[in-house]
This record gives C-alpha cells, sequence and structure tokens, in this order.
C-alpha cells in the first residue's frame, strides 16, 4: 500500500455507526472461511514490484497448500520461527528480519503490491530468513502450521473494522486467538499492535480470557523497541492516534 492508500484502509470506511447492532461473534466464521478479515484490494503493482515478483518471488513466496508444513525445510537453516499475520508493505517485516537475524519469519499477506515491495525490500538488502504466502493467513495457520510450531506472531495494525456490524470481520476473537495459542510454542509470545482503541480493548479481553496465554505485562505494553515505526503508523501518529500494543507469552 501507498500511504494514501494505507489512509484510506484505515479511515475509507464509515465510522462506527452508534445505531448498528453490534454482530456478537467468537471468530468461529472467520475460522471456517465464511467470513474474511480483508477485502481484496486492487491497488497499483509497479513495474518495480512486478519485475520483483517475476525475478525472485520464486526465492521467497511459498505456495499455499492444505497440507501441513515442516517449516524448517522452507529456509536455508533451522530457527525459531516467526509468523507475520498481514505485513502490508512489508516495512516492519524485513527491519526486524535484518535487526533479529537469529529467526526466520513467514509474513502472510493477500494484497500483491506488497508482496512485491517485500521481495524487492529482501533483495536490496540480502535479506535470507524470510519466506512469504500470499493467502489467508486463517487459512494458512489452520491448515498449514503444526502446533507449537511458532515462536512468535505479529500482528501490526490488522484491519480496524469499525462499523459494528463488522466487527465480526476482526481477526482478534476467541476462536482464532485459541488457534494461534495452538501454534505457539510454551514461551512463544504474541504482539500485537493497533491504533484503534475499542479494537484494542477488545482484543485485551480476548487475549486475557484465553487461558494458554498469559500478559507479560500489566495491561497494555511498552513499544518494543525492535519494532519499528511503519508509514502507517506514521500517519496514525500524525493523525493523533498513538499505539496500543499487547504482548502475551504462551503459558
Ligand atoms: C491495515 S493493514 C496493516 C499493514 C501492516 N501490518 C502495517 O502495520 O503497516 C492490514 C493488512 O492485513 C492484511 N490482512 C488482513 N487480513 C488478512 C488475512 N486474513 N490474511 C492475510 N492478510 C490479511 C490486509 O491485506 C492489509 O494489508
Amino acid at each position: 500500500m501507498e500511504p494514501d492508500e494505507e489512509m484510506n484502509l484505515q479511515h475509507g470506511l464509515p465510522n462506527e455507526g452508534q445505531s448498528e447492532p453490534s454482530v456478537p461473534s467468537d471468530g468461529s466464521q472467520i475460522l471456517n472461511g465464511t467470513v474474511r478479515t480483508f477485502v481484496l484490494r486492487s491497488g497499483r503493482l509497479t513495474d518495480a514490484q512486478k519485475r520483483a515478483l517475476e525475478q525472485w518471488g520464486p526465492r521467497f513466496i511459498i505456495p499455499f497448500s492444505k497440507e501441513p508444513l515442516a517449516p524448517d525445510t522452507l529456509f536455508h537453516r533451522a530457527a525459531p520461527l516467526i509468523l507475520e499475520i498481514g505485513f502490508g508493505m512489508g516495512q516492519a517485516t524485513w527491519q526486524i528480519a535484518r535487526d533479529r537475524p537469529d529467526y526466520n519469519y513467514l509474513g502472510i499477506e493477500v494484497h500483491t503490491p506488497g508482496i512485491g515491495r517485500l521481495v524487492m525490500d529482501l533483495v536490496r538488502h540480502g535479506i535470507e530468513n524470510v519466506r512469504i504466502i500470499q493467502h489467508d493467513a486463517v487459512e494458512v495457520m489452520r491448515d498449514m502450521l503444526p502446533g507449537a510450531s511458532l515462536t512468535g506472531i505479529h500482528i501490526f495494525y490488522p484491519d480496524p473494522w469499525p462499523k459494528k456490524r463488522h466487527h465480526k470481520r476482526r481477526l482478534m476473537q476467541p476462536a482464532v486467538v485459541a488457534l494461534m495459542a495452538d501454534l505457539l510454542q510454551p514461551g512463544g509470545y504474541l504482539y500485537f499492535v493497533t491504533d484503534i482503541e475499542s479494537y484494542a480493548h477488545a482484543t485485551r479481553e480476548v487475549l486475557d480470557a484465553q487461558p494458554l496465554l498469559r500478559n507479560r505485562y500489566e495491561g497494555f505494553a511498552p513499544h518494543q523497541e525492535w519494532r519499528p515505526e511503519t508509514k502507517f503508523e506514521r500517519h496514525a501518529r500524525e493523525s493523533g492516534r498513538g499505539a496500543f500494543e499487547l504482548f502475551y507469552v504462551r503459558i
């Protein structure tokens, strides 16, 4: 996403309608694929992104499969695996992979220009410890990742779905969080960031209620020094919206 596109994604959606009914949901519709957490946007693929996808895509992009994955075979070495859900343009992805090289990273996104952009940055910075799947992250978690295979899960600025009748599309719901907890190894972490206060509080409630997760902090977490600011986050900050961060550990 370009910044304008990022802003539209965040603010183009109508404001939360007080009169609209909230649709109760535990996330099971997301888990069974009848409700999606994203809308496929048409965003423009630049020539450079297109070239990067053609030339380097096969090196980094793994096809979706319903068969369980053996994560270590995807990388040139065995290392603890971090999953990132919805990396957008991948700015945080490649910078974290560069700055914390002892981990392998699996980034999931559906937006083709963002995938092209991340592939460009991986090549440009000589980063080898990232792989990408272009697919619904919920299906990847459900069908492809073995239990206890992850050391961390990163969810930075997930689509906010501000209208109450769309809350059922929000990623952070009990059934999905239960799946995340199942995929984390004991001691592994889930790191969530949003600029939408209502989503932050709702997510905190869901995470607190998940018996396999424990909040590492009292309430919201401090900013983790190693997480870089994306353009998306900068725009949010410049518009007066701060970041709400949650950091939970798998028991
Ligand atoms: C608001 S953007 C934030 C992007 C990025 N994390 C950042 O902080 O700049 C959310 C992204 O999540 C992606 N997304 C939402 N649901 C997804 C899903 N189920 N699987 C894969 N990607 C998803 C969207 O395509 C979008 O690019």
